[in-house]
């Protein structure tokens, strides 16, 4: 016997292997790698292998499979080859995939949505990019109101007809003029107003707006669906009130607060030391916005109400910053996670 001869055979075959495809592959696997692979004949004449030879020979045969292992990883990495022969490992437990959090923003809409929807309000979406009319002039905003103002409403370039919406009363106008009542609908989404940037305001925030138009539609039924709202949002224990306002669109008009209470620093803050919280307007729709989108106002009256969302949020999840909700900081938006 002779093994250095036994173990140039395997050298020459090694270095004439020719793996060209997956097959070649696994038979190159098999005959060099596998269970029963060309060294273990070889290996068995161990014994008698005269002792001073038996270090080199084990040497030797270690070097040919290493350099066996090898080849074959390189032919295995070679792409073509190795895609065909990959198994994927169906015992490994999974890589859990990651799952983003919804924006306290959406939460927020979503819930009010929620609610509104239990007594038969539909949602209704509508366009960012407004024209003059919508925004202000069928609502019954006079062309010198302070609203118009150039320092509140942003135009677009070379377009002063067109405005960034600076409130979601805009959609009452788009419905009014293309709905026949009754009309119950609730319009979230996005406004804009050329405003200085705070921990308070911001120049982009989110309103969701209500408006219900029918018949025989009273002030008692506003404020029956704004209080059955506050039970809804922030616990049957909440306490409303109105307080008169003015508002070009309705008539006659009032903002809502929420009494929240003081537990804490950012209800404070948020509520500036009274516990109670400014959180919408409302009114009855003004006769004159009616007749301005086509409706008769001997025949029909209504109620609408706008709301921010921002400042609720703030206090759902005691956020002490306006500006933290827009600038997509992971280490805030994660805290929403479970939410
Ligand atoms: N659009 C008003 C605002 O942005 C809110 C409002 C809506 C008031 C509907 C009355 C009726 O402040």
């Amino acid at each position: 016997m002779n093994w250095r001869e036994d173990l140039k055979e395997i050298r020459t075959e090694l270095d004439n292997s020719n793996i060209t495809d997956a097959a070649a592959l696994e038979a190159f696997r098999i005959k060099f790698l596998g269970s029963k692979n060309i060294f273990k004949p070889v290996f068995e004449q161990m014994k008698q292998v005269p002792a001073e030879e038996k270090k080199e020979f084990g040497q030797k045969i270690n070097e040919l499979k290493n350099r066996a292992e090898e080849v074959f990883q390189l032919a295995a990495s070679a792409h073509t080859v190795g895609k065909a022969t990959e198994i994927p490992d169906l015992s490994l437990p999974a890589t859990p995939g990651t799952i983003g959090s919804r924006h306290p923003i959406s939460l927020v809409m979503d819930k009010i949505v929620g609610i509104f929807e239990k007594i038969g309000f539909q949602v209704a979406e509508e366009r960012e990019i407004e024209d003059d009319w919508h925004n202000f002039t069928a609502l019954n905003t006079p062309d010198d109101h302070p609203a118009r103002d150039m320092q509140d409403t942003f135009y677009l370039q070379g377009r002063s007809d067109r405005v960034l919406r600076t409130h979601t009363s805009s959609v009452q106008a788009r419905i009014m003029t293309t709905h026949a009542p009754p009309i119950r609908i609730l319009a979230p989404g996005r406004v804009f107003r050329n405003e200085t940037i705070s921990a308070r305001s911001h120049c982009q925030f989110h309103q969701v707006e209500g408006l219900y138009i029918d018949k025989g539609v009273s002030m008692a039924d506003l404020k029956q669906t704004l209080l059955f709202f506050a039970r809804e949002m922030f616990g049957p224990s909440v306490k409303i009130r109105l307080r008169p306002s003015y508002f070009p669109f309705t008539e006659p008009s009032a903002e809502m607060d929420i009494y929240w209470g003081l537990k804490d620093e950012t209800d404070h803050r948020i509520t500036k030391g009274t516990g109670w919280l400014e959180i919408l307007g409302c009114g009855m729709v003004d006769p004159a916005v009616l007749k301005n989108c086509g409706l008769d106002p001997e025949v029909y009256s209504g109620f609408a109400f706008g709301m921010g969302i921002e400042r609720q949020a703030m206090l759902l999840y005691k956020i002490p910053d306006i500006r933290y909700y827009f600038e997509n900081d992971l280490r805030f938006l994660r805290q929403f996670k479970s939410a």
